[in-house]
């Protein structure tokens, strides 16, 4: 018998304001944007970041222009402690970057949040505790003057310390955490407690930061709690408010937007959405959503193929070929009505224009992207029938973005040939196209080791006589394709990556996938070996002889 009963649920109860504003508001200029993609989306992962990718992360963060970046939770983890000495000590932290780190509300985990920060040039030190009705009742067992106390006490011992250390600029912040299930009075009154304690100005504001800890509620309904709490919450001119929304319902996004309308001045979210449960708000599509609209969203994602390779590679987590702006079907149209009008507003649209072509929300090449027609051929040939003929008859399970990218070039082909195309046909095609890793450069001798990080050198073998490359990255992969960049000079980014065992006419042997990201360009690999590091580094070598070919080409023209 299913227990499927919607009667268990109660429907959430909404914060009484009278005359809302926020309906008519209009976003027209960017929030203060804060990463939590190293604190609150590394909580959340199966394996939490190391150092190593950390670092990588970070560095991404400032280059797309953050500047409040939450870096971890020191007082809890000695990874995250270890991480912040890091950026300190080692001066990686740019003049005008705040770097934030969570503590709760106790003490000694603030006295150990200090010591992390212990010569930081600019910190937010972020303060929370819960104040929700479950929360109290349930958690804590404590009335509301027993959890505004908490929050009393931990705003106090968070400027005692902060009076003890004035050679850092202090910044403080405080989360209400499960805000969108707390009483909107009391979280006003709690706030008001530790603004009281902190005594912020116009000049030197603090944070108050409200969480959709849980989102509960249809995103009108957290703009009818941010307005109400703006209008009522102590010194308004004193405070930033900022919101760190997740998106149980699906709406994360929507509400942060919506909040903003309401009066909030700051959002915080992870780049592609990753965080606790259905993750935190992604500050991509955000950003984006602003930018297709015309407004300067203070990131940039121009090279939005790096946001997905780093982000992937630190999470380990893929992201939907269906993601708003990012992912790798987003700038792609199957049907043939939408093919139609795609191409012939491109031809209409020019650069002095403003963007105006049908399905299509953003010029694709403002974020390193093109446009891609993928046509059906026929019952046979088409993406599918392609890829099932392929897996059937060679074992060869194409990711979806190499069906993709296979597709045009199989319908070309019999569009020319004229006829029904075999398996045979389609194989060939797939690997002139791409097991390229033979010509001009082809695998040699080579050698993986490992001390601080993983080194390879390995032979190339060309017609004019081998070369050598070295390099060093995170993992055999990452080490060989920073090899490559250097030696051919070029940028190259993995941004898909997929391998598995062959098991039609092969003798355990393992075939790799790659989508690589070429000074701008996408270029796809693939190859086999018995052994699946070789094939993955020769599935990039592959990719990197399409670009060796392609400039050779562009010279000659
Ligand atoms: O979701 C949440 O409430 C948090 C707080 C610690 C801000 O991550
Ligand atoms: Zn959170």
């Amino acid at each position: 018998m299913s227990s499927f009963d919607h009667t268990k649920y109660r429907p959430f109860e909404p914060v009484a304001i009278a005359n809302r504003t926020w309906p008519d508001q209009e976003i027209t200029k960017a929030p203060i944007w804060a990463s939590v993609d190293l604190r609150d989306g590394n909580q959340a992962l199966v394996e939490p970041m190391t150092v190593e990718q950390k670092k990588e992360f970070f560095k991404l963060l400032v280059d797309v222009g953050f500047k409040e970046i939450e870096v971890g939770f020191p007082a809890a983890s000695q990874l995250d402690f270890d991480f912040v000495r890091w950026l300190v000590e080692e001066d990686q932290v740019p003049d005008d970057v705040y770097i934030q780190v969570l503590t709760q509300a106790r003490p000694e985990l603030i006295e150990r949040t200090y010591e992390s920060l212990k010569g930081a040039k600019k910190a937010v030190v972020h303060v929370y505790n819960s104040t929700s009705k479950t929360q109290r009742e349930q958690v804590f067992r404590l009335g509301k003057d027993g959890i505004k106390d908490i929050a009393v006490r931990g705003a106090q011992c968070v400027k005692d310390h902060a009076e003890k250390n004035p050679e850092t600029e202090w910044v403080f912040q405080y989360s209400p955490e499960s805000f969108t299930g707390t009483e909107t009075d009391f979280a006003i009154e709690v706030c008001d407690a530790v603004i009281d304690v902190w005594q912020p100005t116009p000049e030197k504001k603090c944070i108050i930061n409200l969480p959709a800890t849980v989102e509960v509620a249809t995103p009108n309904r957290f703009a009818d709690q941010i307005e109400y709490f703006c209008r009522n919450v102590k010194n308004r001119d004193s405070v930033i408010i900022s919101l760190h929304t997740h998106n149980d319902r699906g709406c994360g996004v929507a509400a942060a937007e919506l909040g903003m309308m309401a009066g909030a001045d700051r959002i915080e979210g992870t780049l592609l959405g990753n965080g606790e449960r259905t993750g935190n708000m992604c500050v991509v599509t955000m950003a984006m959503n602003m930018y297709s609209q015309g407004v300067d969203p203070e990131l940039n994602f121009g090279d939005m193929d790096r946001v997905i390779s780093v982000v992937q590679s630190c999470t380990q987590l893929p992201v939907h070929p269906r993601h708003a702006y990012a992912g790798e079907l987003v700038f792609t149209a199957f049907s043939g009505s939408h093919q139609d009008a795609i191409k012939k507003c491109l031809a209409n649209q020019t650069e002095d224009k403003p963007w105006d072509v049908a399905y299509l929300p953003i010029d694709p090449r403002d974020i390193g992207r093109s446009y891609q027609e993928v046509i059906r051929v026929n019952s046979q040939s088409g993406k599918g029938g392609v890829a099932f003929a392929l897996e059937q008859e060679y074992g060869l399970a194409l990711p979806r973005w190499l069906q993709v990218e296979l597709s045009p070039i199989v319908q070309r082909f019999s569009e020319e040939d004229g006829g029904v195309i075999q398996a045979a046909d389609m194989k060939r095609l797939f690997e002139e196209h791409f097991m390229t890793s033979s010509a001009p450069y082809a695998l040699g001798n080579y050698e993986l080791s490992k001390k601080d990080c993983d080194t390879v050198s390995a032979e190339l073998a060309h017609n004019d006589g081998n070369i050598t490359v070295h390099g060093e990255g995170n993992g055999a992969l990452s080490a060989f394709t920073s090899a490559l960049s250097e030696h051919f000079n070029v940028r190259v980014d993995i941004v898909q990556y997929q391998e598995h065992a062959l098991t039609v006419g092969s003798d355990s042997q393992a075939i790799a996938y790659i989508q690589a990201n070429i000074d701008g360009e996408r270029y796809n690999g693939v190859a086999i070996d018995n052994d699946i590091v070789s094939a993955s580094i020769q599935a990039v070598l592959a990719t990197v002889n399409q670009k060796v070919i392609a400039s050779e080409q562009a010279n000659v023209a």
